[in-house]
């Protein structure tokens, strides 16, 4: 893009000077226009959704420093773009607009002011604040109570006619119900809506097109977007989208004092609101912190929302605020911090795990997603870049959601110059030069080498690390001194390593080198599933360990288990009871684990779980801090009653514990109907309450 977007906005009155504002102006509204008919016609934009969002907030800033220079075609006075031709056209009663966009507190407060300020008097006044679906706005006419037409938003004024496909929506009734309290239905009701596809539907979309080859969809929007705008409405039918409604165009035969009545009208007719989540607030205090709770909950939502959208509640007050040419006085969006940007993929490095698989990341050029510098994303493996067609060069849409690793959704292939390379995994380790293959039953390609120095680092760390030996202060950077220096080549190692040893590296003081020490020391106290999870055994997570060790009770029973002894443990499947015989049968580990043990790790007994208590086979997980015991004692505490602790959560886990500050775990569960329960009860579940 050939805009800066943190240029100096100071307005200027040299001749020369506004001839060029002029060309920038008209370059912008181009450009912008351009994206929009790839968003809004093609569903496949070639920026993030940040991008464009910038590119309007630059044109908007230098039109009100320049309104002279505002054309009645400019972007900044239009809605979406002009419907396909292909679809019939539908011309909307009312307009339908768009909203302002809002970028933090400060914008908020503004916006209240503006209103106030605007209405000129002391009405009360209150704001309904609601998610904003991240999908493409719809209108439903329903004439007594029949749906006659649905059309999309189109340039705010004519849409495509989109009815068939509408109807194939289950959630989309065809004709309103009558409310419980017998009320007459209007006769004329133009609803409006936004029609969205849930994230995992999403998902489940793109893994199929993955599989038949056909271009991704870079987001549920998109999806949602290319599936109700299908000539074939039996195509629709397949695509599992769904709708709320937020709003009317005319309506005839019912009136209202309020926005929330109005949603709780619509309701009552059958159509789908997103009640659950709409707030009323009476101040604007309480409008940005509900916006803010909202941007904290947006993972846990089944839906993409991209912001919450707020609305003065009185009807009238709309009315006395009417609207500009794009957007209503009476309403905005709070636009979150993006989860996707675009990018370029500057070369793909192939990185060797502990397991010797090799993985292929991005490097990229360096870019924000929602607060946070992306450097990398992985690729995952030769299939998964075969299926997206990534190319070293492409520019891509990457993303960040929460805590997930940043990945690369798909190339923007209209971008291509030609100079983009196809990248094909190596035949051979990039850092030992061993062999790469895949073993016989596996997809994932390795290192087959197993004296590679990579693979040797990453399980020293693996076996270091919080959950494993927990070894404080022995990270990457000692780690990789050690082995240069010949000093360790294997876990065992670690325990023979002196004060002499630790002193000599580089960037390491004394008290760092006897903490280091003593860290060691300690780690030879520890718990068996510890230990197991530490050796970094195929398959083997920190569940899967705390299973064997209370299934098995000690090492040398789980030194000579057999794969039915093994998978006997409920929670373990066949693939992992082989993976475990495997690594024992391998002399190398064996003796690996009695270095070890002659070191001196010791185990604390295991306490086997109690055969009748009343969470046994029940999965937990937690969210927050609880004040009686740290997160692993609690989890020691499930374990040993015969409960199951994981950590993702799903409509099947049984209950979920929320401590102090919970994170958005606590509005997933709520949304899945997991049961919630306090420390208190979790406490007196797991029999050691007070009471
Ligand atoms: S109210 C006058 N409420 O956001 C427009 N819009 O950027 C009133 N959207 O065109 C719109 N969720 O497609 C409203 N809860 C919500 C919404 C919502 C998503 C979309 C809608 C609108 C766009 C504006």
């Amino acid at each position: 893009m050939p805009f800066k977007t943190r240029e100096n906005l100071e307005p200027v009155n040299d001749h020369d000077k506004e001839k060029e504002i002029a060309g920038q102006l008209e370059e912008l509204r181009e450009a912008i226009r351009y994206h929009n008919n790839r968003y809004y016609v093609l569903d496949d934009p070639e920026i993030s959704d940040a991008e464009y969002d910038r590119l309007f907030k630059r044109l908007l800033d230098l039109e009100a420093l320049y309104p002279h220079l505002i054309t009645p075609d400019s972007p900044s006075k239009q809605v979406g773009a002009k419907p396909q031709e292909t679809f019939s056209p539908v011309k909307h009663s009312l307009p339908m607009l768009s909203l302002e966009n809002c970028f933090g507190d400060h914008d908020i407060r503004d916006f209240d002011a503006r209103v106030k300020r605007f209405l000129k008097d002391d009405r009360p006044l209150d704001y309904t604040v609601e998610p904003k679906i991240d999908g493409l706005a719809v209108e439903l006419v329903y004439e007594n109570g029949m749906l006659s037409v649905a059309s999309t938003r189109g340039d705010g004024y004519v849409g495509e006619n989109v009815t068939n496909n509408i109807k194939t929506i289950l959630t989309v009734p065809i004709r309103l119900t009558r409310p419980r309290d017998n009320s007459p239905i209007p006769g004329l009701l133009e609803v409006r809506g936004e029609v969205y596809m849930e994230k995992s539907a999403f998902n489940d979309l793109n893994q199929e097109r993955l599989l038949k080859n056909l271009p991704l969809f870079a987001n549920p929007r998109n999806a949602a977007a290319g599936s109700l705008r299908q000539l074939d409405h039996r195509v629709t039918a397949r695509r599992p989208l769904n709708m709320f409604c937020y709003g009317v165009g005319r309506i005839s035969g019912a009136a209202f004092e309020t926005q929330l009545d109005l949603m709780v009208a619509l309701q009552a007719w059958g159509l789908r609101v997103n009640r659950p989540h709409i707030r009323l607030c009476s101040t604007i205090d309480e409008v940005v912190a509900y916006c803010h709770e909202l941007e904290e909950k947006r993972q846990g939502f089944p839906f993409e929302i991209d912001g919450a959208v707020v609305k003065v509640n009185q009807l009238a007050l709309q009315m006395s605020l009417g609207q500009k040419s794009r957007s209503p006085r009476w309403a905005f969006a709070c636009k979150f911090s993006p989860t996707q940007e675009t990018t370029r993929i500057t070369a793909i490095e192939v990185q060797v795990g502990r397991t010797g698989a090799l993985t292929p990341v991005a490097h990229l050029e360096p870019v924000e997603v929602g607060g946070v510098f992306v450097k990398r994303a992985t690729l995952h493996n030769q299939e998964e870049i075969n299926k997206k067609d990534i190319r070293v060069g492409d520019t891509v849409i990457v993303q960040r959601a929460g805590d997930v690793i940043p990945e690369v959704v798909t190339p923007i292939k209209s971008k291509r110059t030609g100079e983009e390379k196809v990248f094909v995994m190596p035949t051979q380790c990039p850092v030992c030069g061993g062999e790469a293959g895949k073993k016989t039953g596996e997809v994932v390609l390795r290192c087959l080498n197993p004296n590679c120095p990579a693979q040797a680092k990453e399980s020293l760390k693996h076996f270091v690390s919080k959950g494993a030996m927990n070894i404080e202060g022995l990270g990457d950077k000692i780690i990789s001194q050690l082995i240069q220096k010949g000093l360790i080549a294997d876990e065992a190692d670690i325990y023979g390593l002196g004060f002499d040893d630790l002193i000599r590296l580089d960037k390491i003081e004394k008290k760092s080198a006897e903490n280091l020490i003593s860290a060691i020391e300690k780690s030879k106290k520890t718990t068996l599933a510890r230990f197991i999870y530490a050796l970094g055994i195929r398959h083997v997570g920190e569940h899967v360990a705390e299973l064997i060790s209370t299934g098995l009770g000690d090492i040398k029973a789980i030194e000579s288990a057999t794969e039915d002894d093994i998978s006997k443990i409920k929670g373990i499947g066949r693939e992992i009871a082989g993976s475990i015989v495997a690594y024992f049968e391998d002399e190398s580990n064996r003796m690996l684990i009695d270095r070890l043990l002659a070191a001196g790790i010791e185990f604390e007994e295991v306490e086997r779980p109690e055969a009748s208590s009343s969470i046994s086979g029940k999965s937990f997980i937690i969210t927050g801090t609880l004040s009686s015991m740290e997160r692993s004692a609690a989890k020691e505490l499930i374990v040993k009653k015969g409960g199951r602790f994981v950590t993702s959560l799903s409509s099947k886990t049984d209950f979920l514990v929320a401590g102090d500050s919970p994170g958005s775990k606590l509005e997933k569960a709520r949304l899945l109907g997991v049961k919630i329960i306090d420390e208190n009860e979790f406490l007196s579940l797991v029999g050691e309450g007070n009471g």
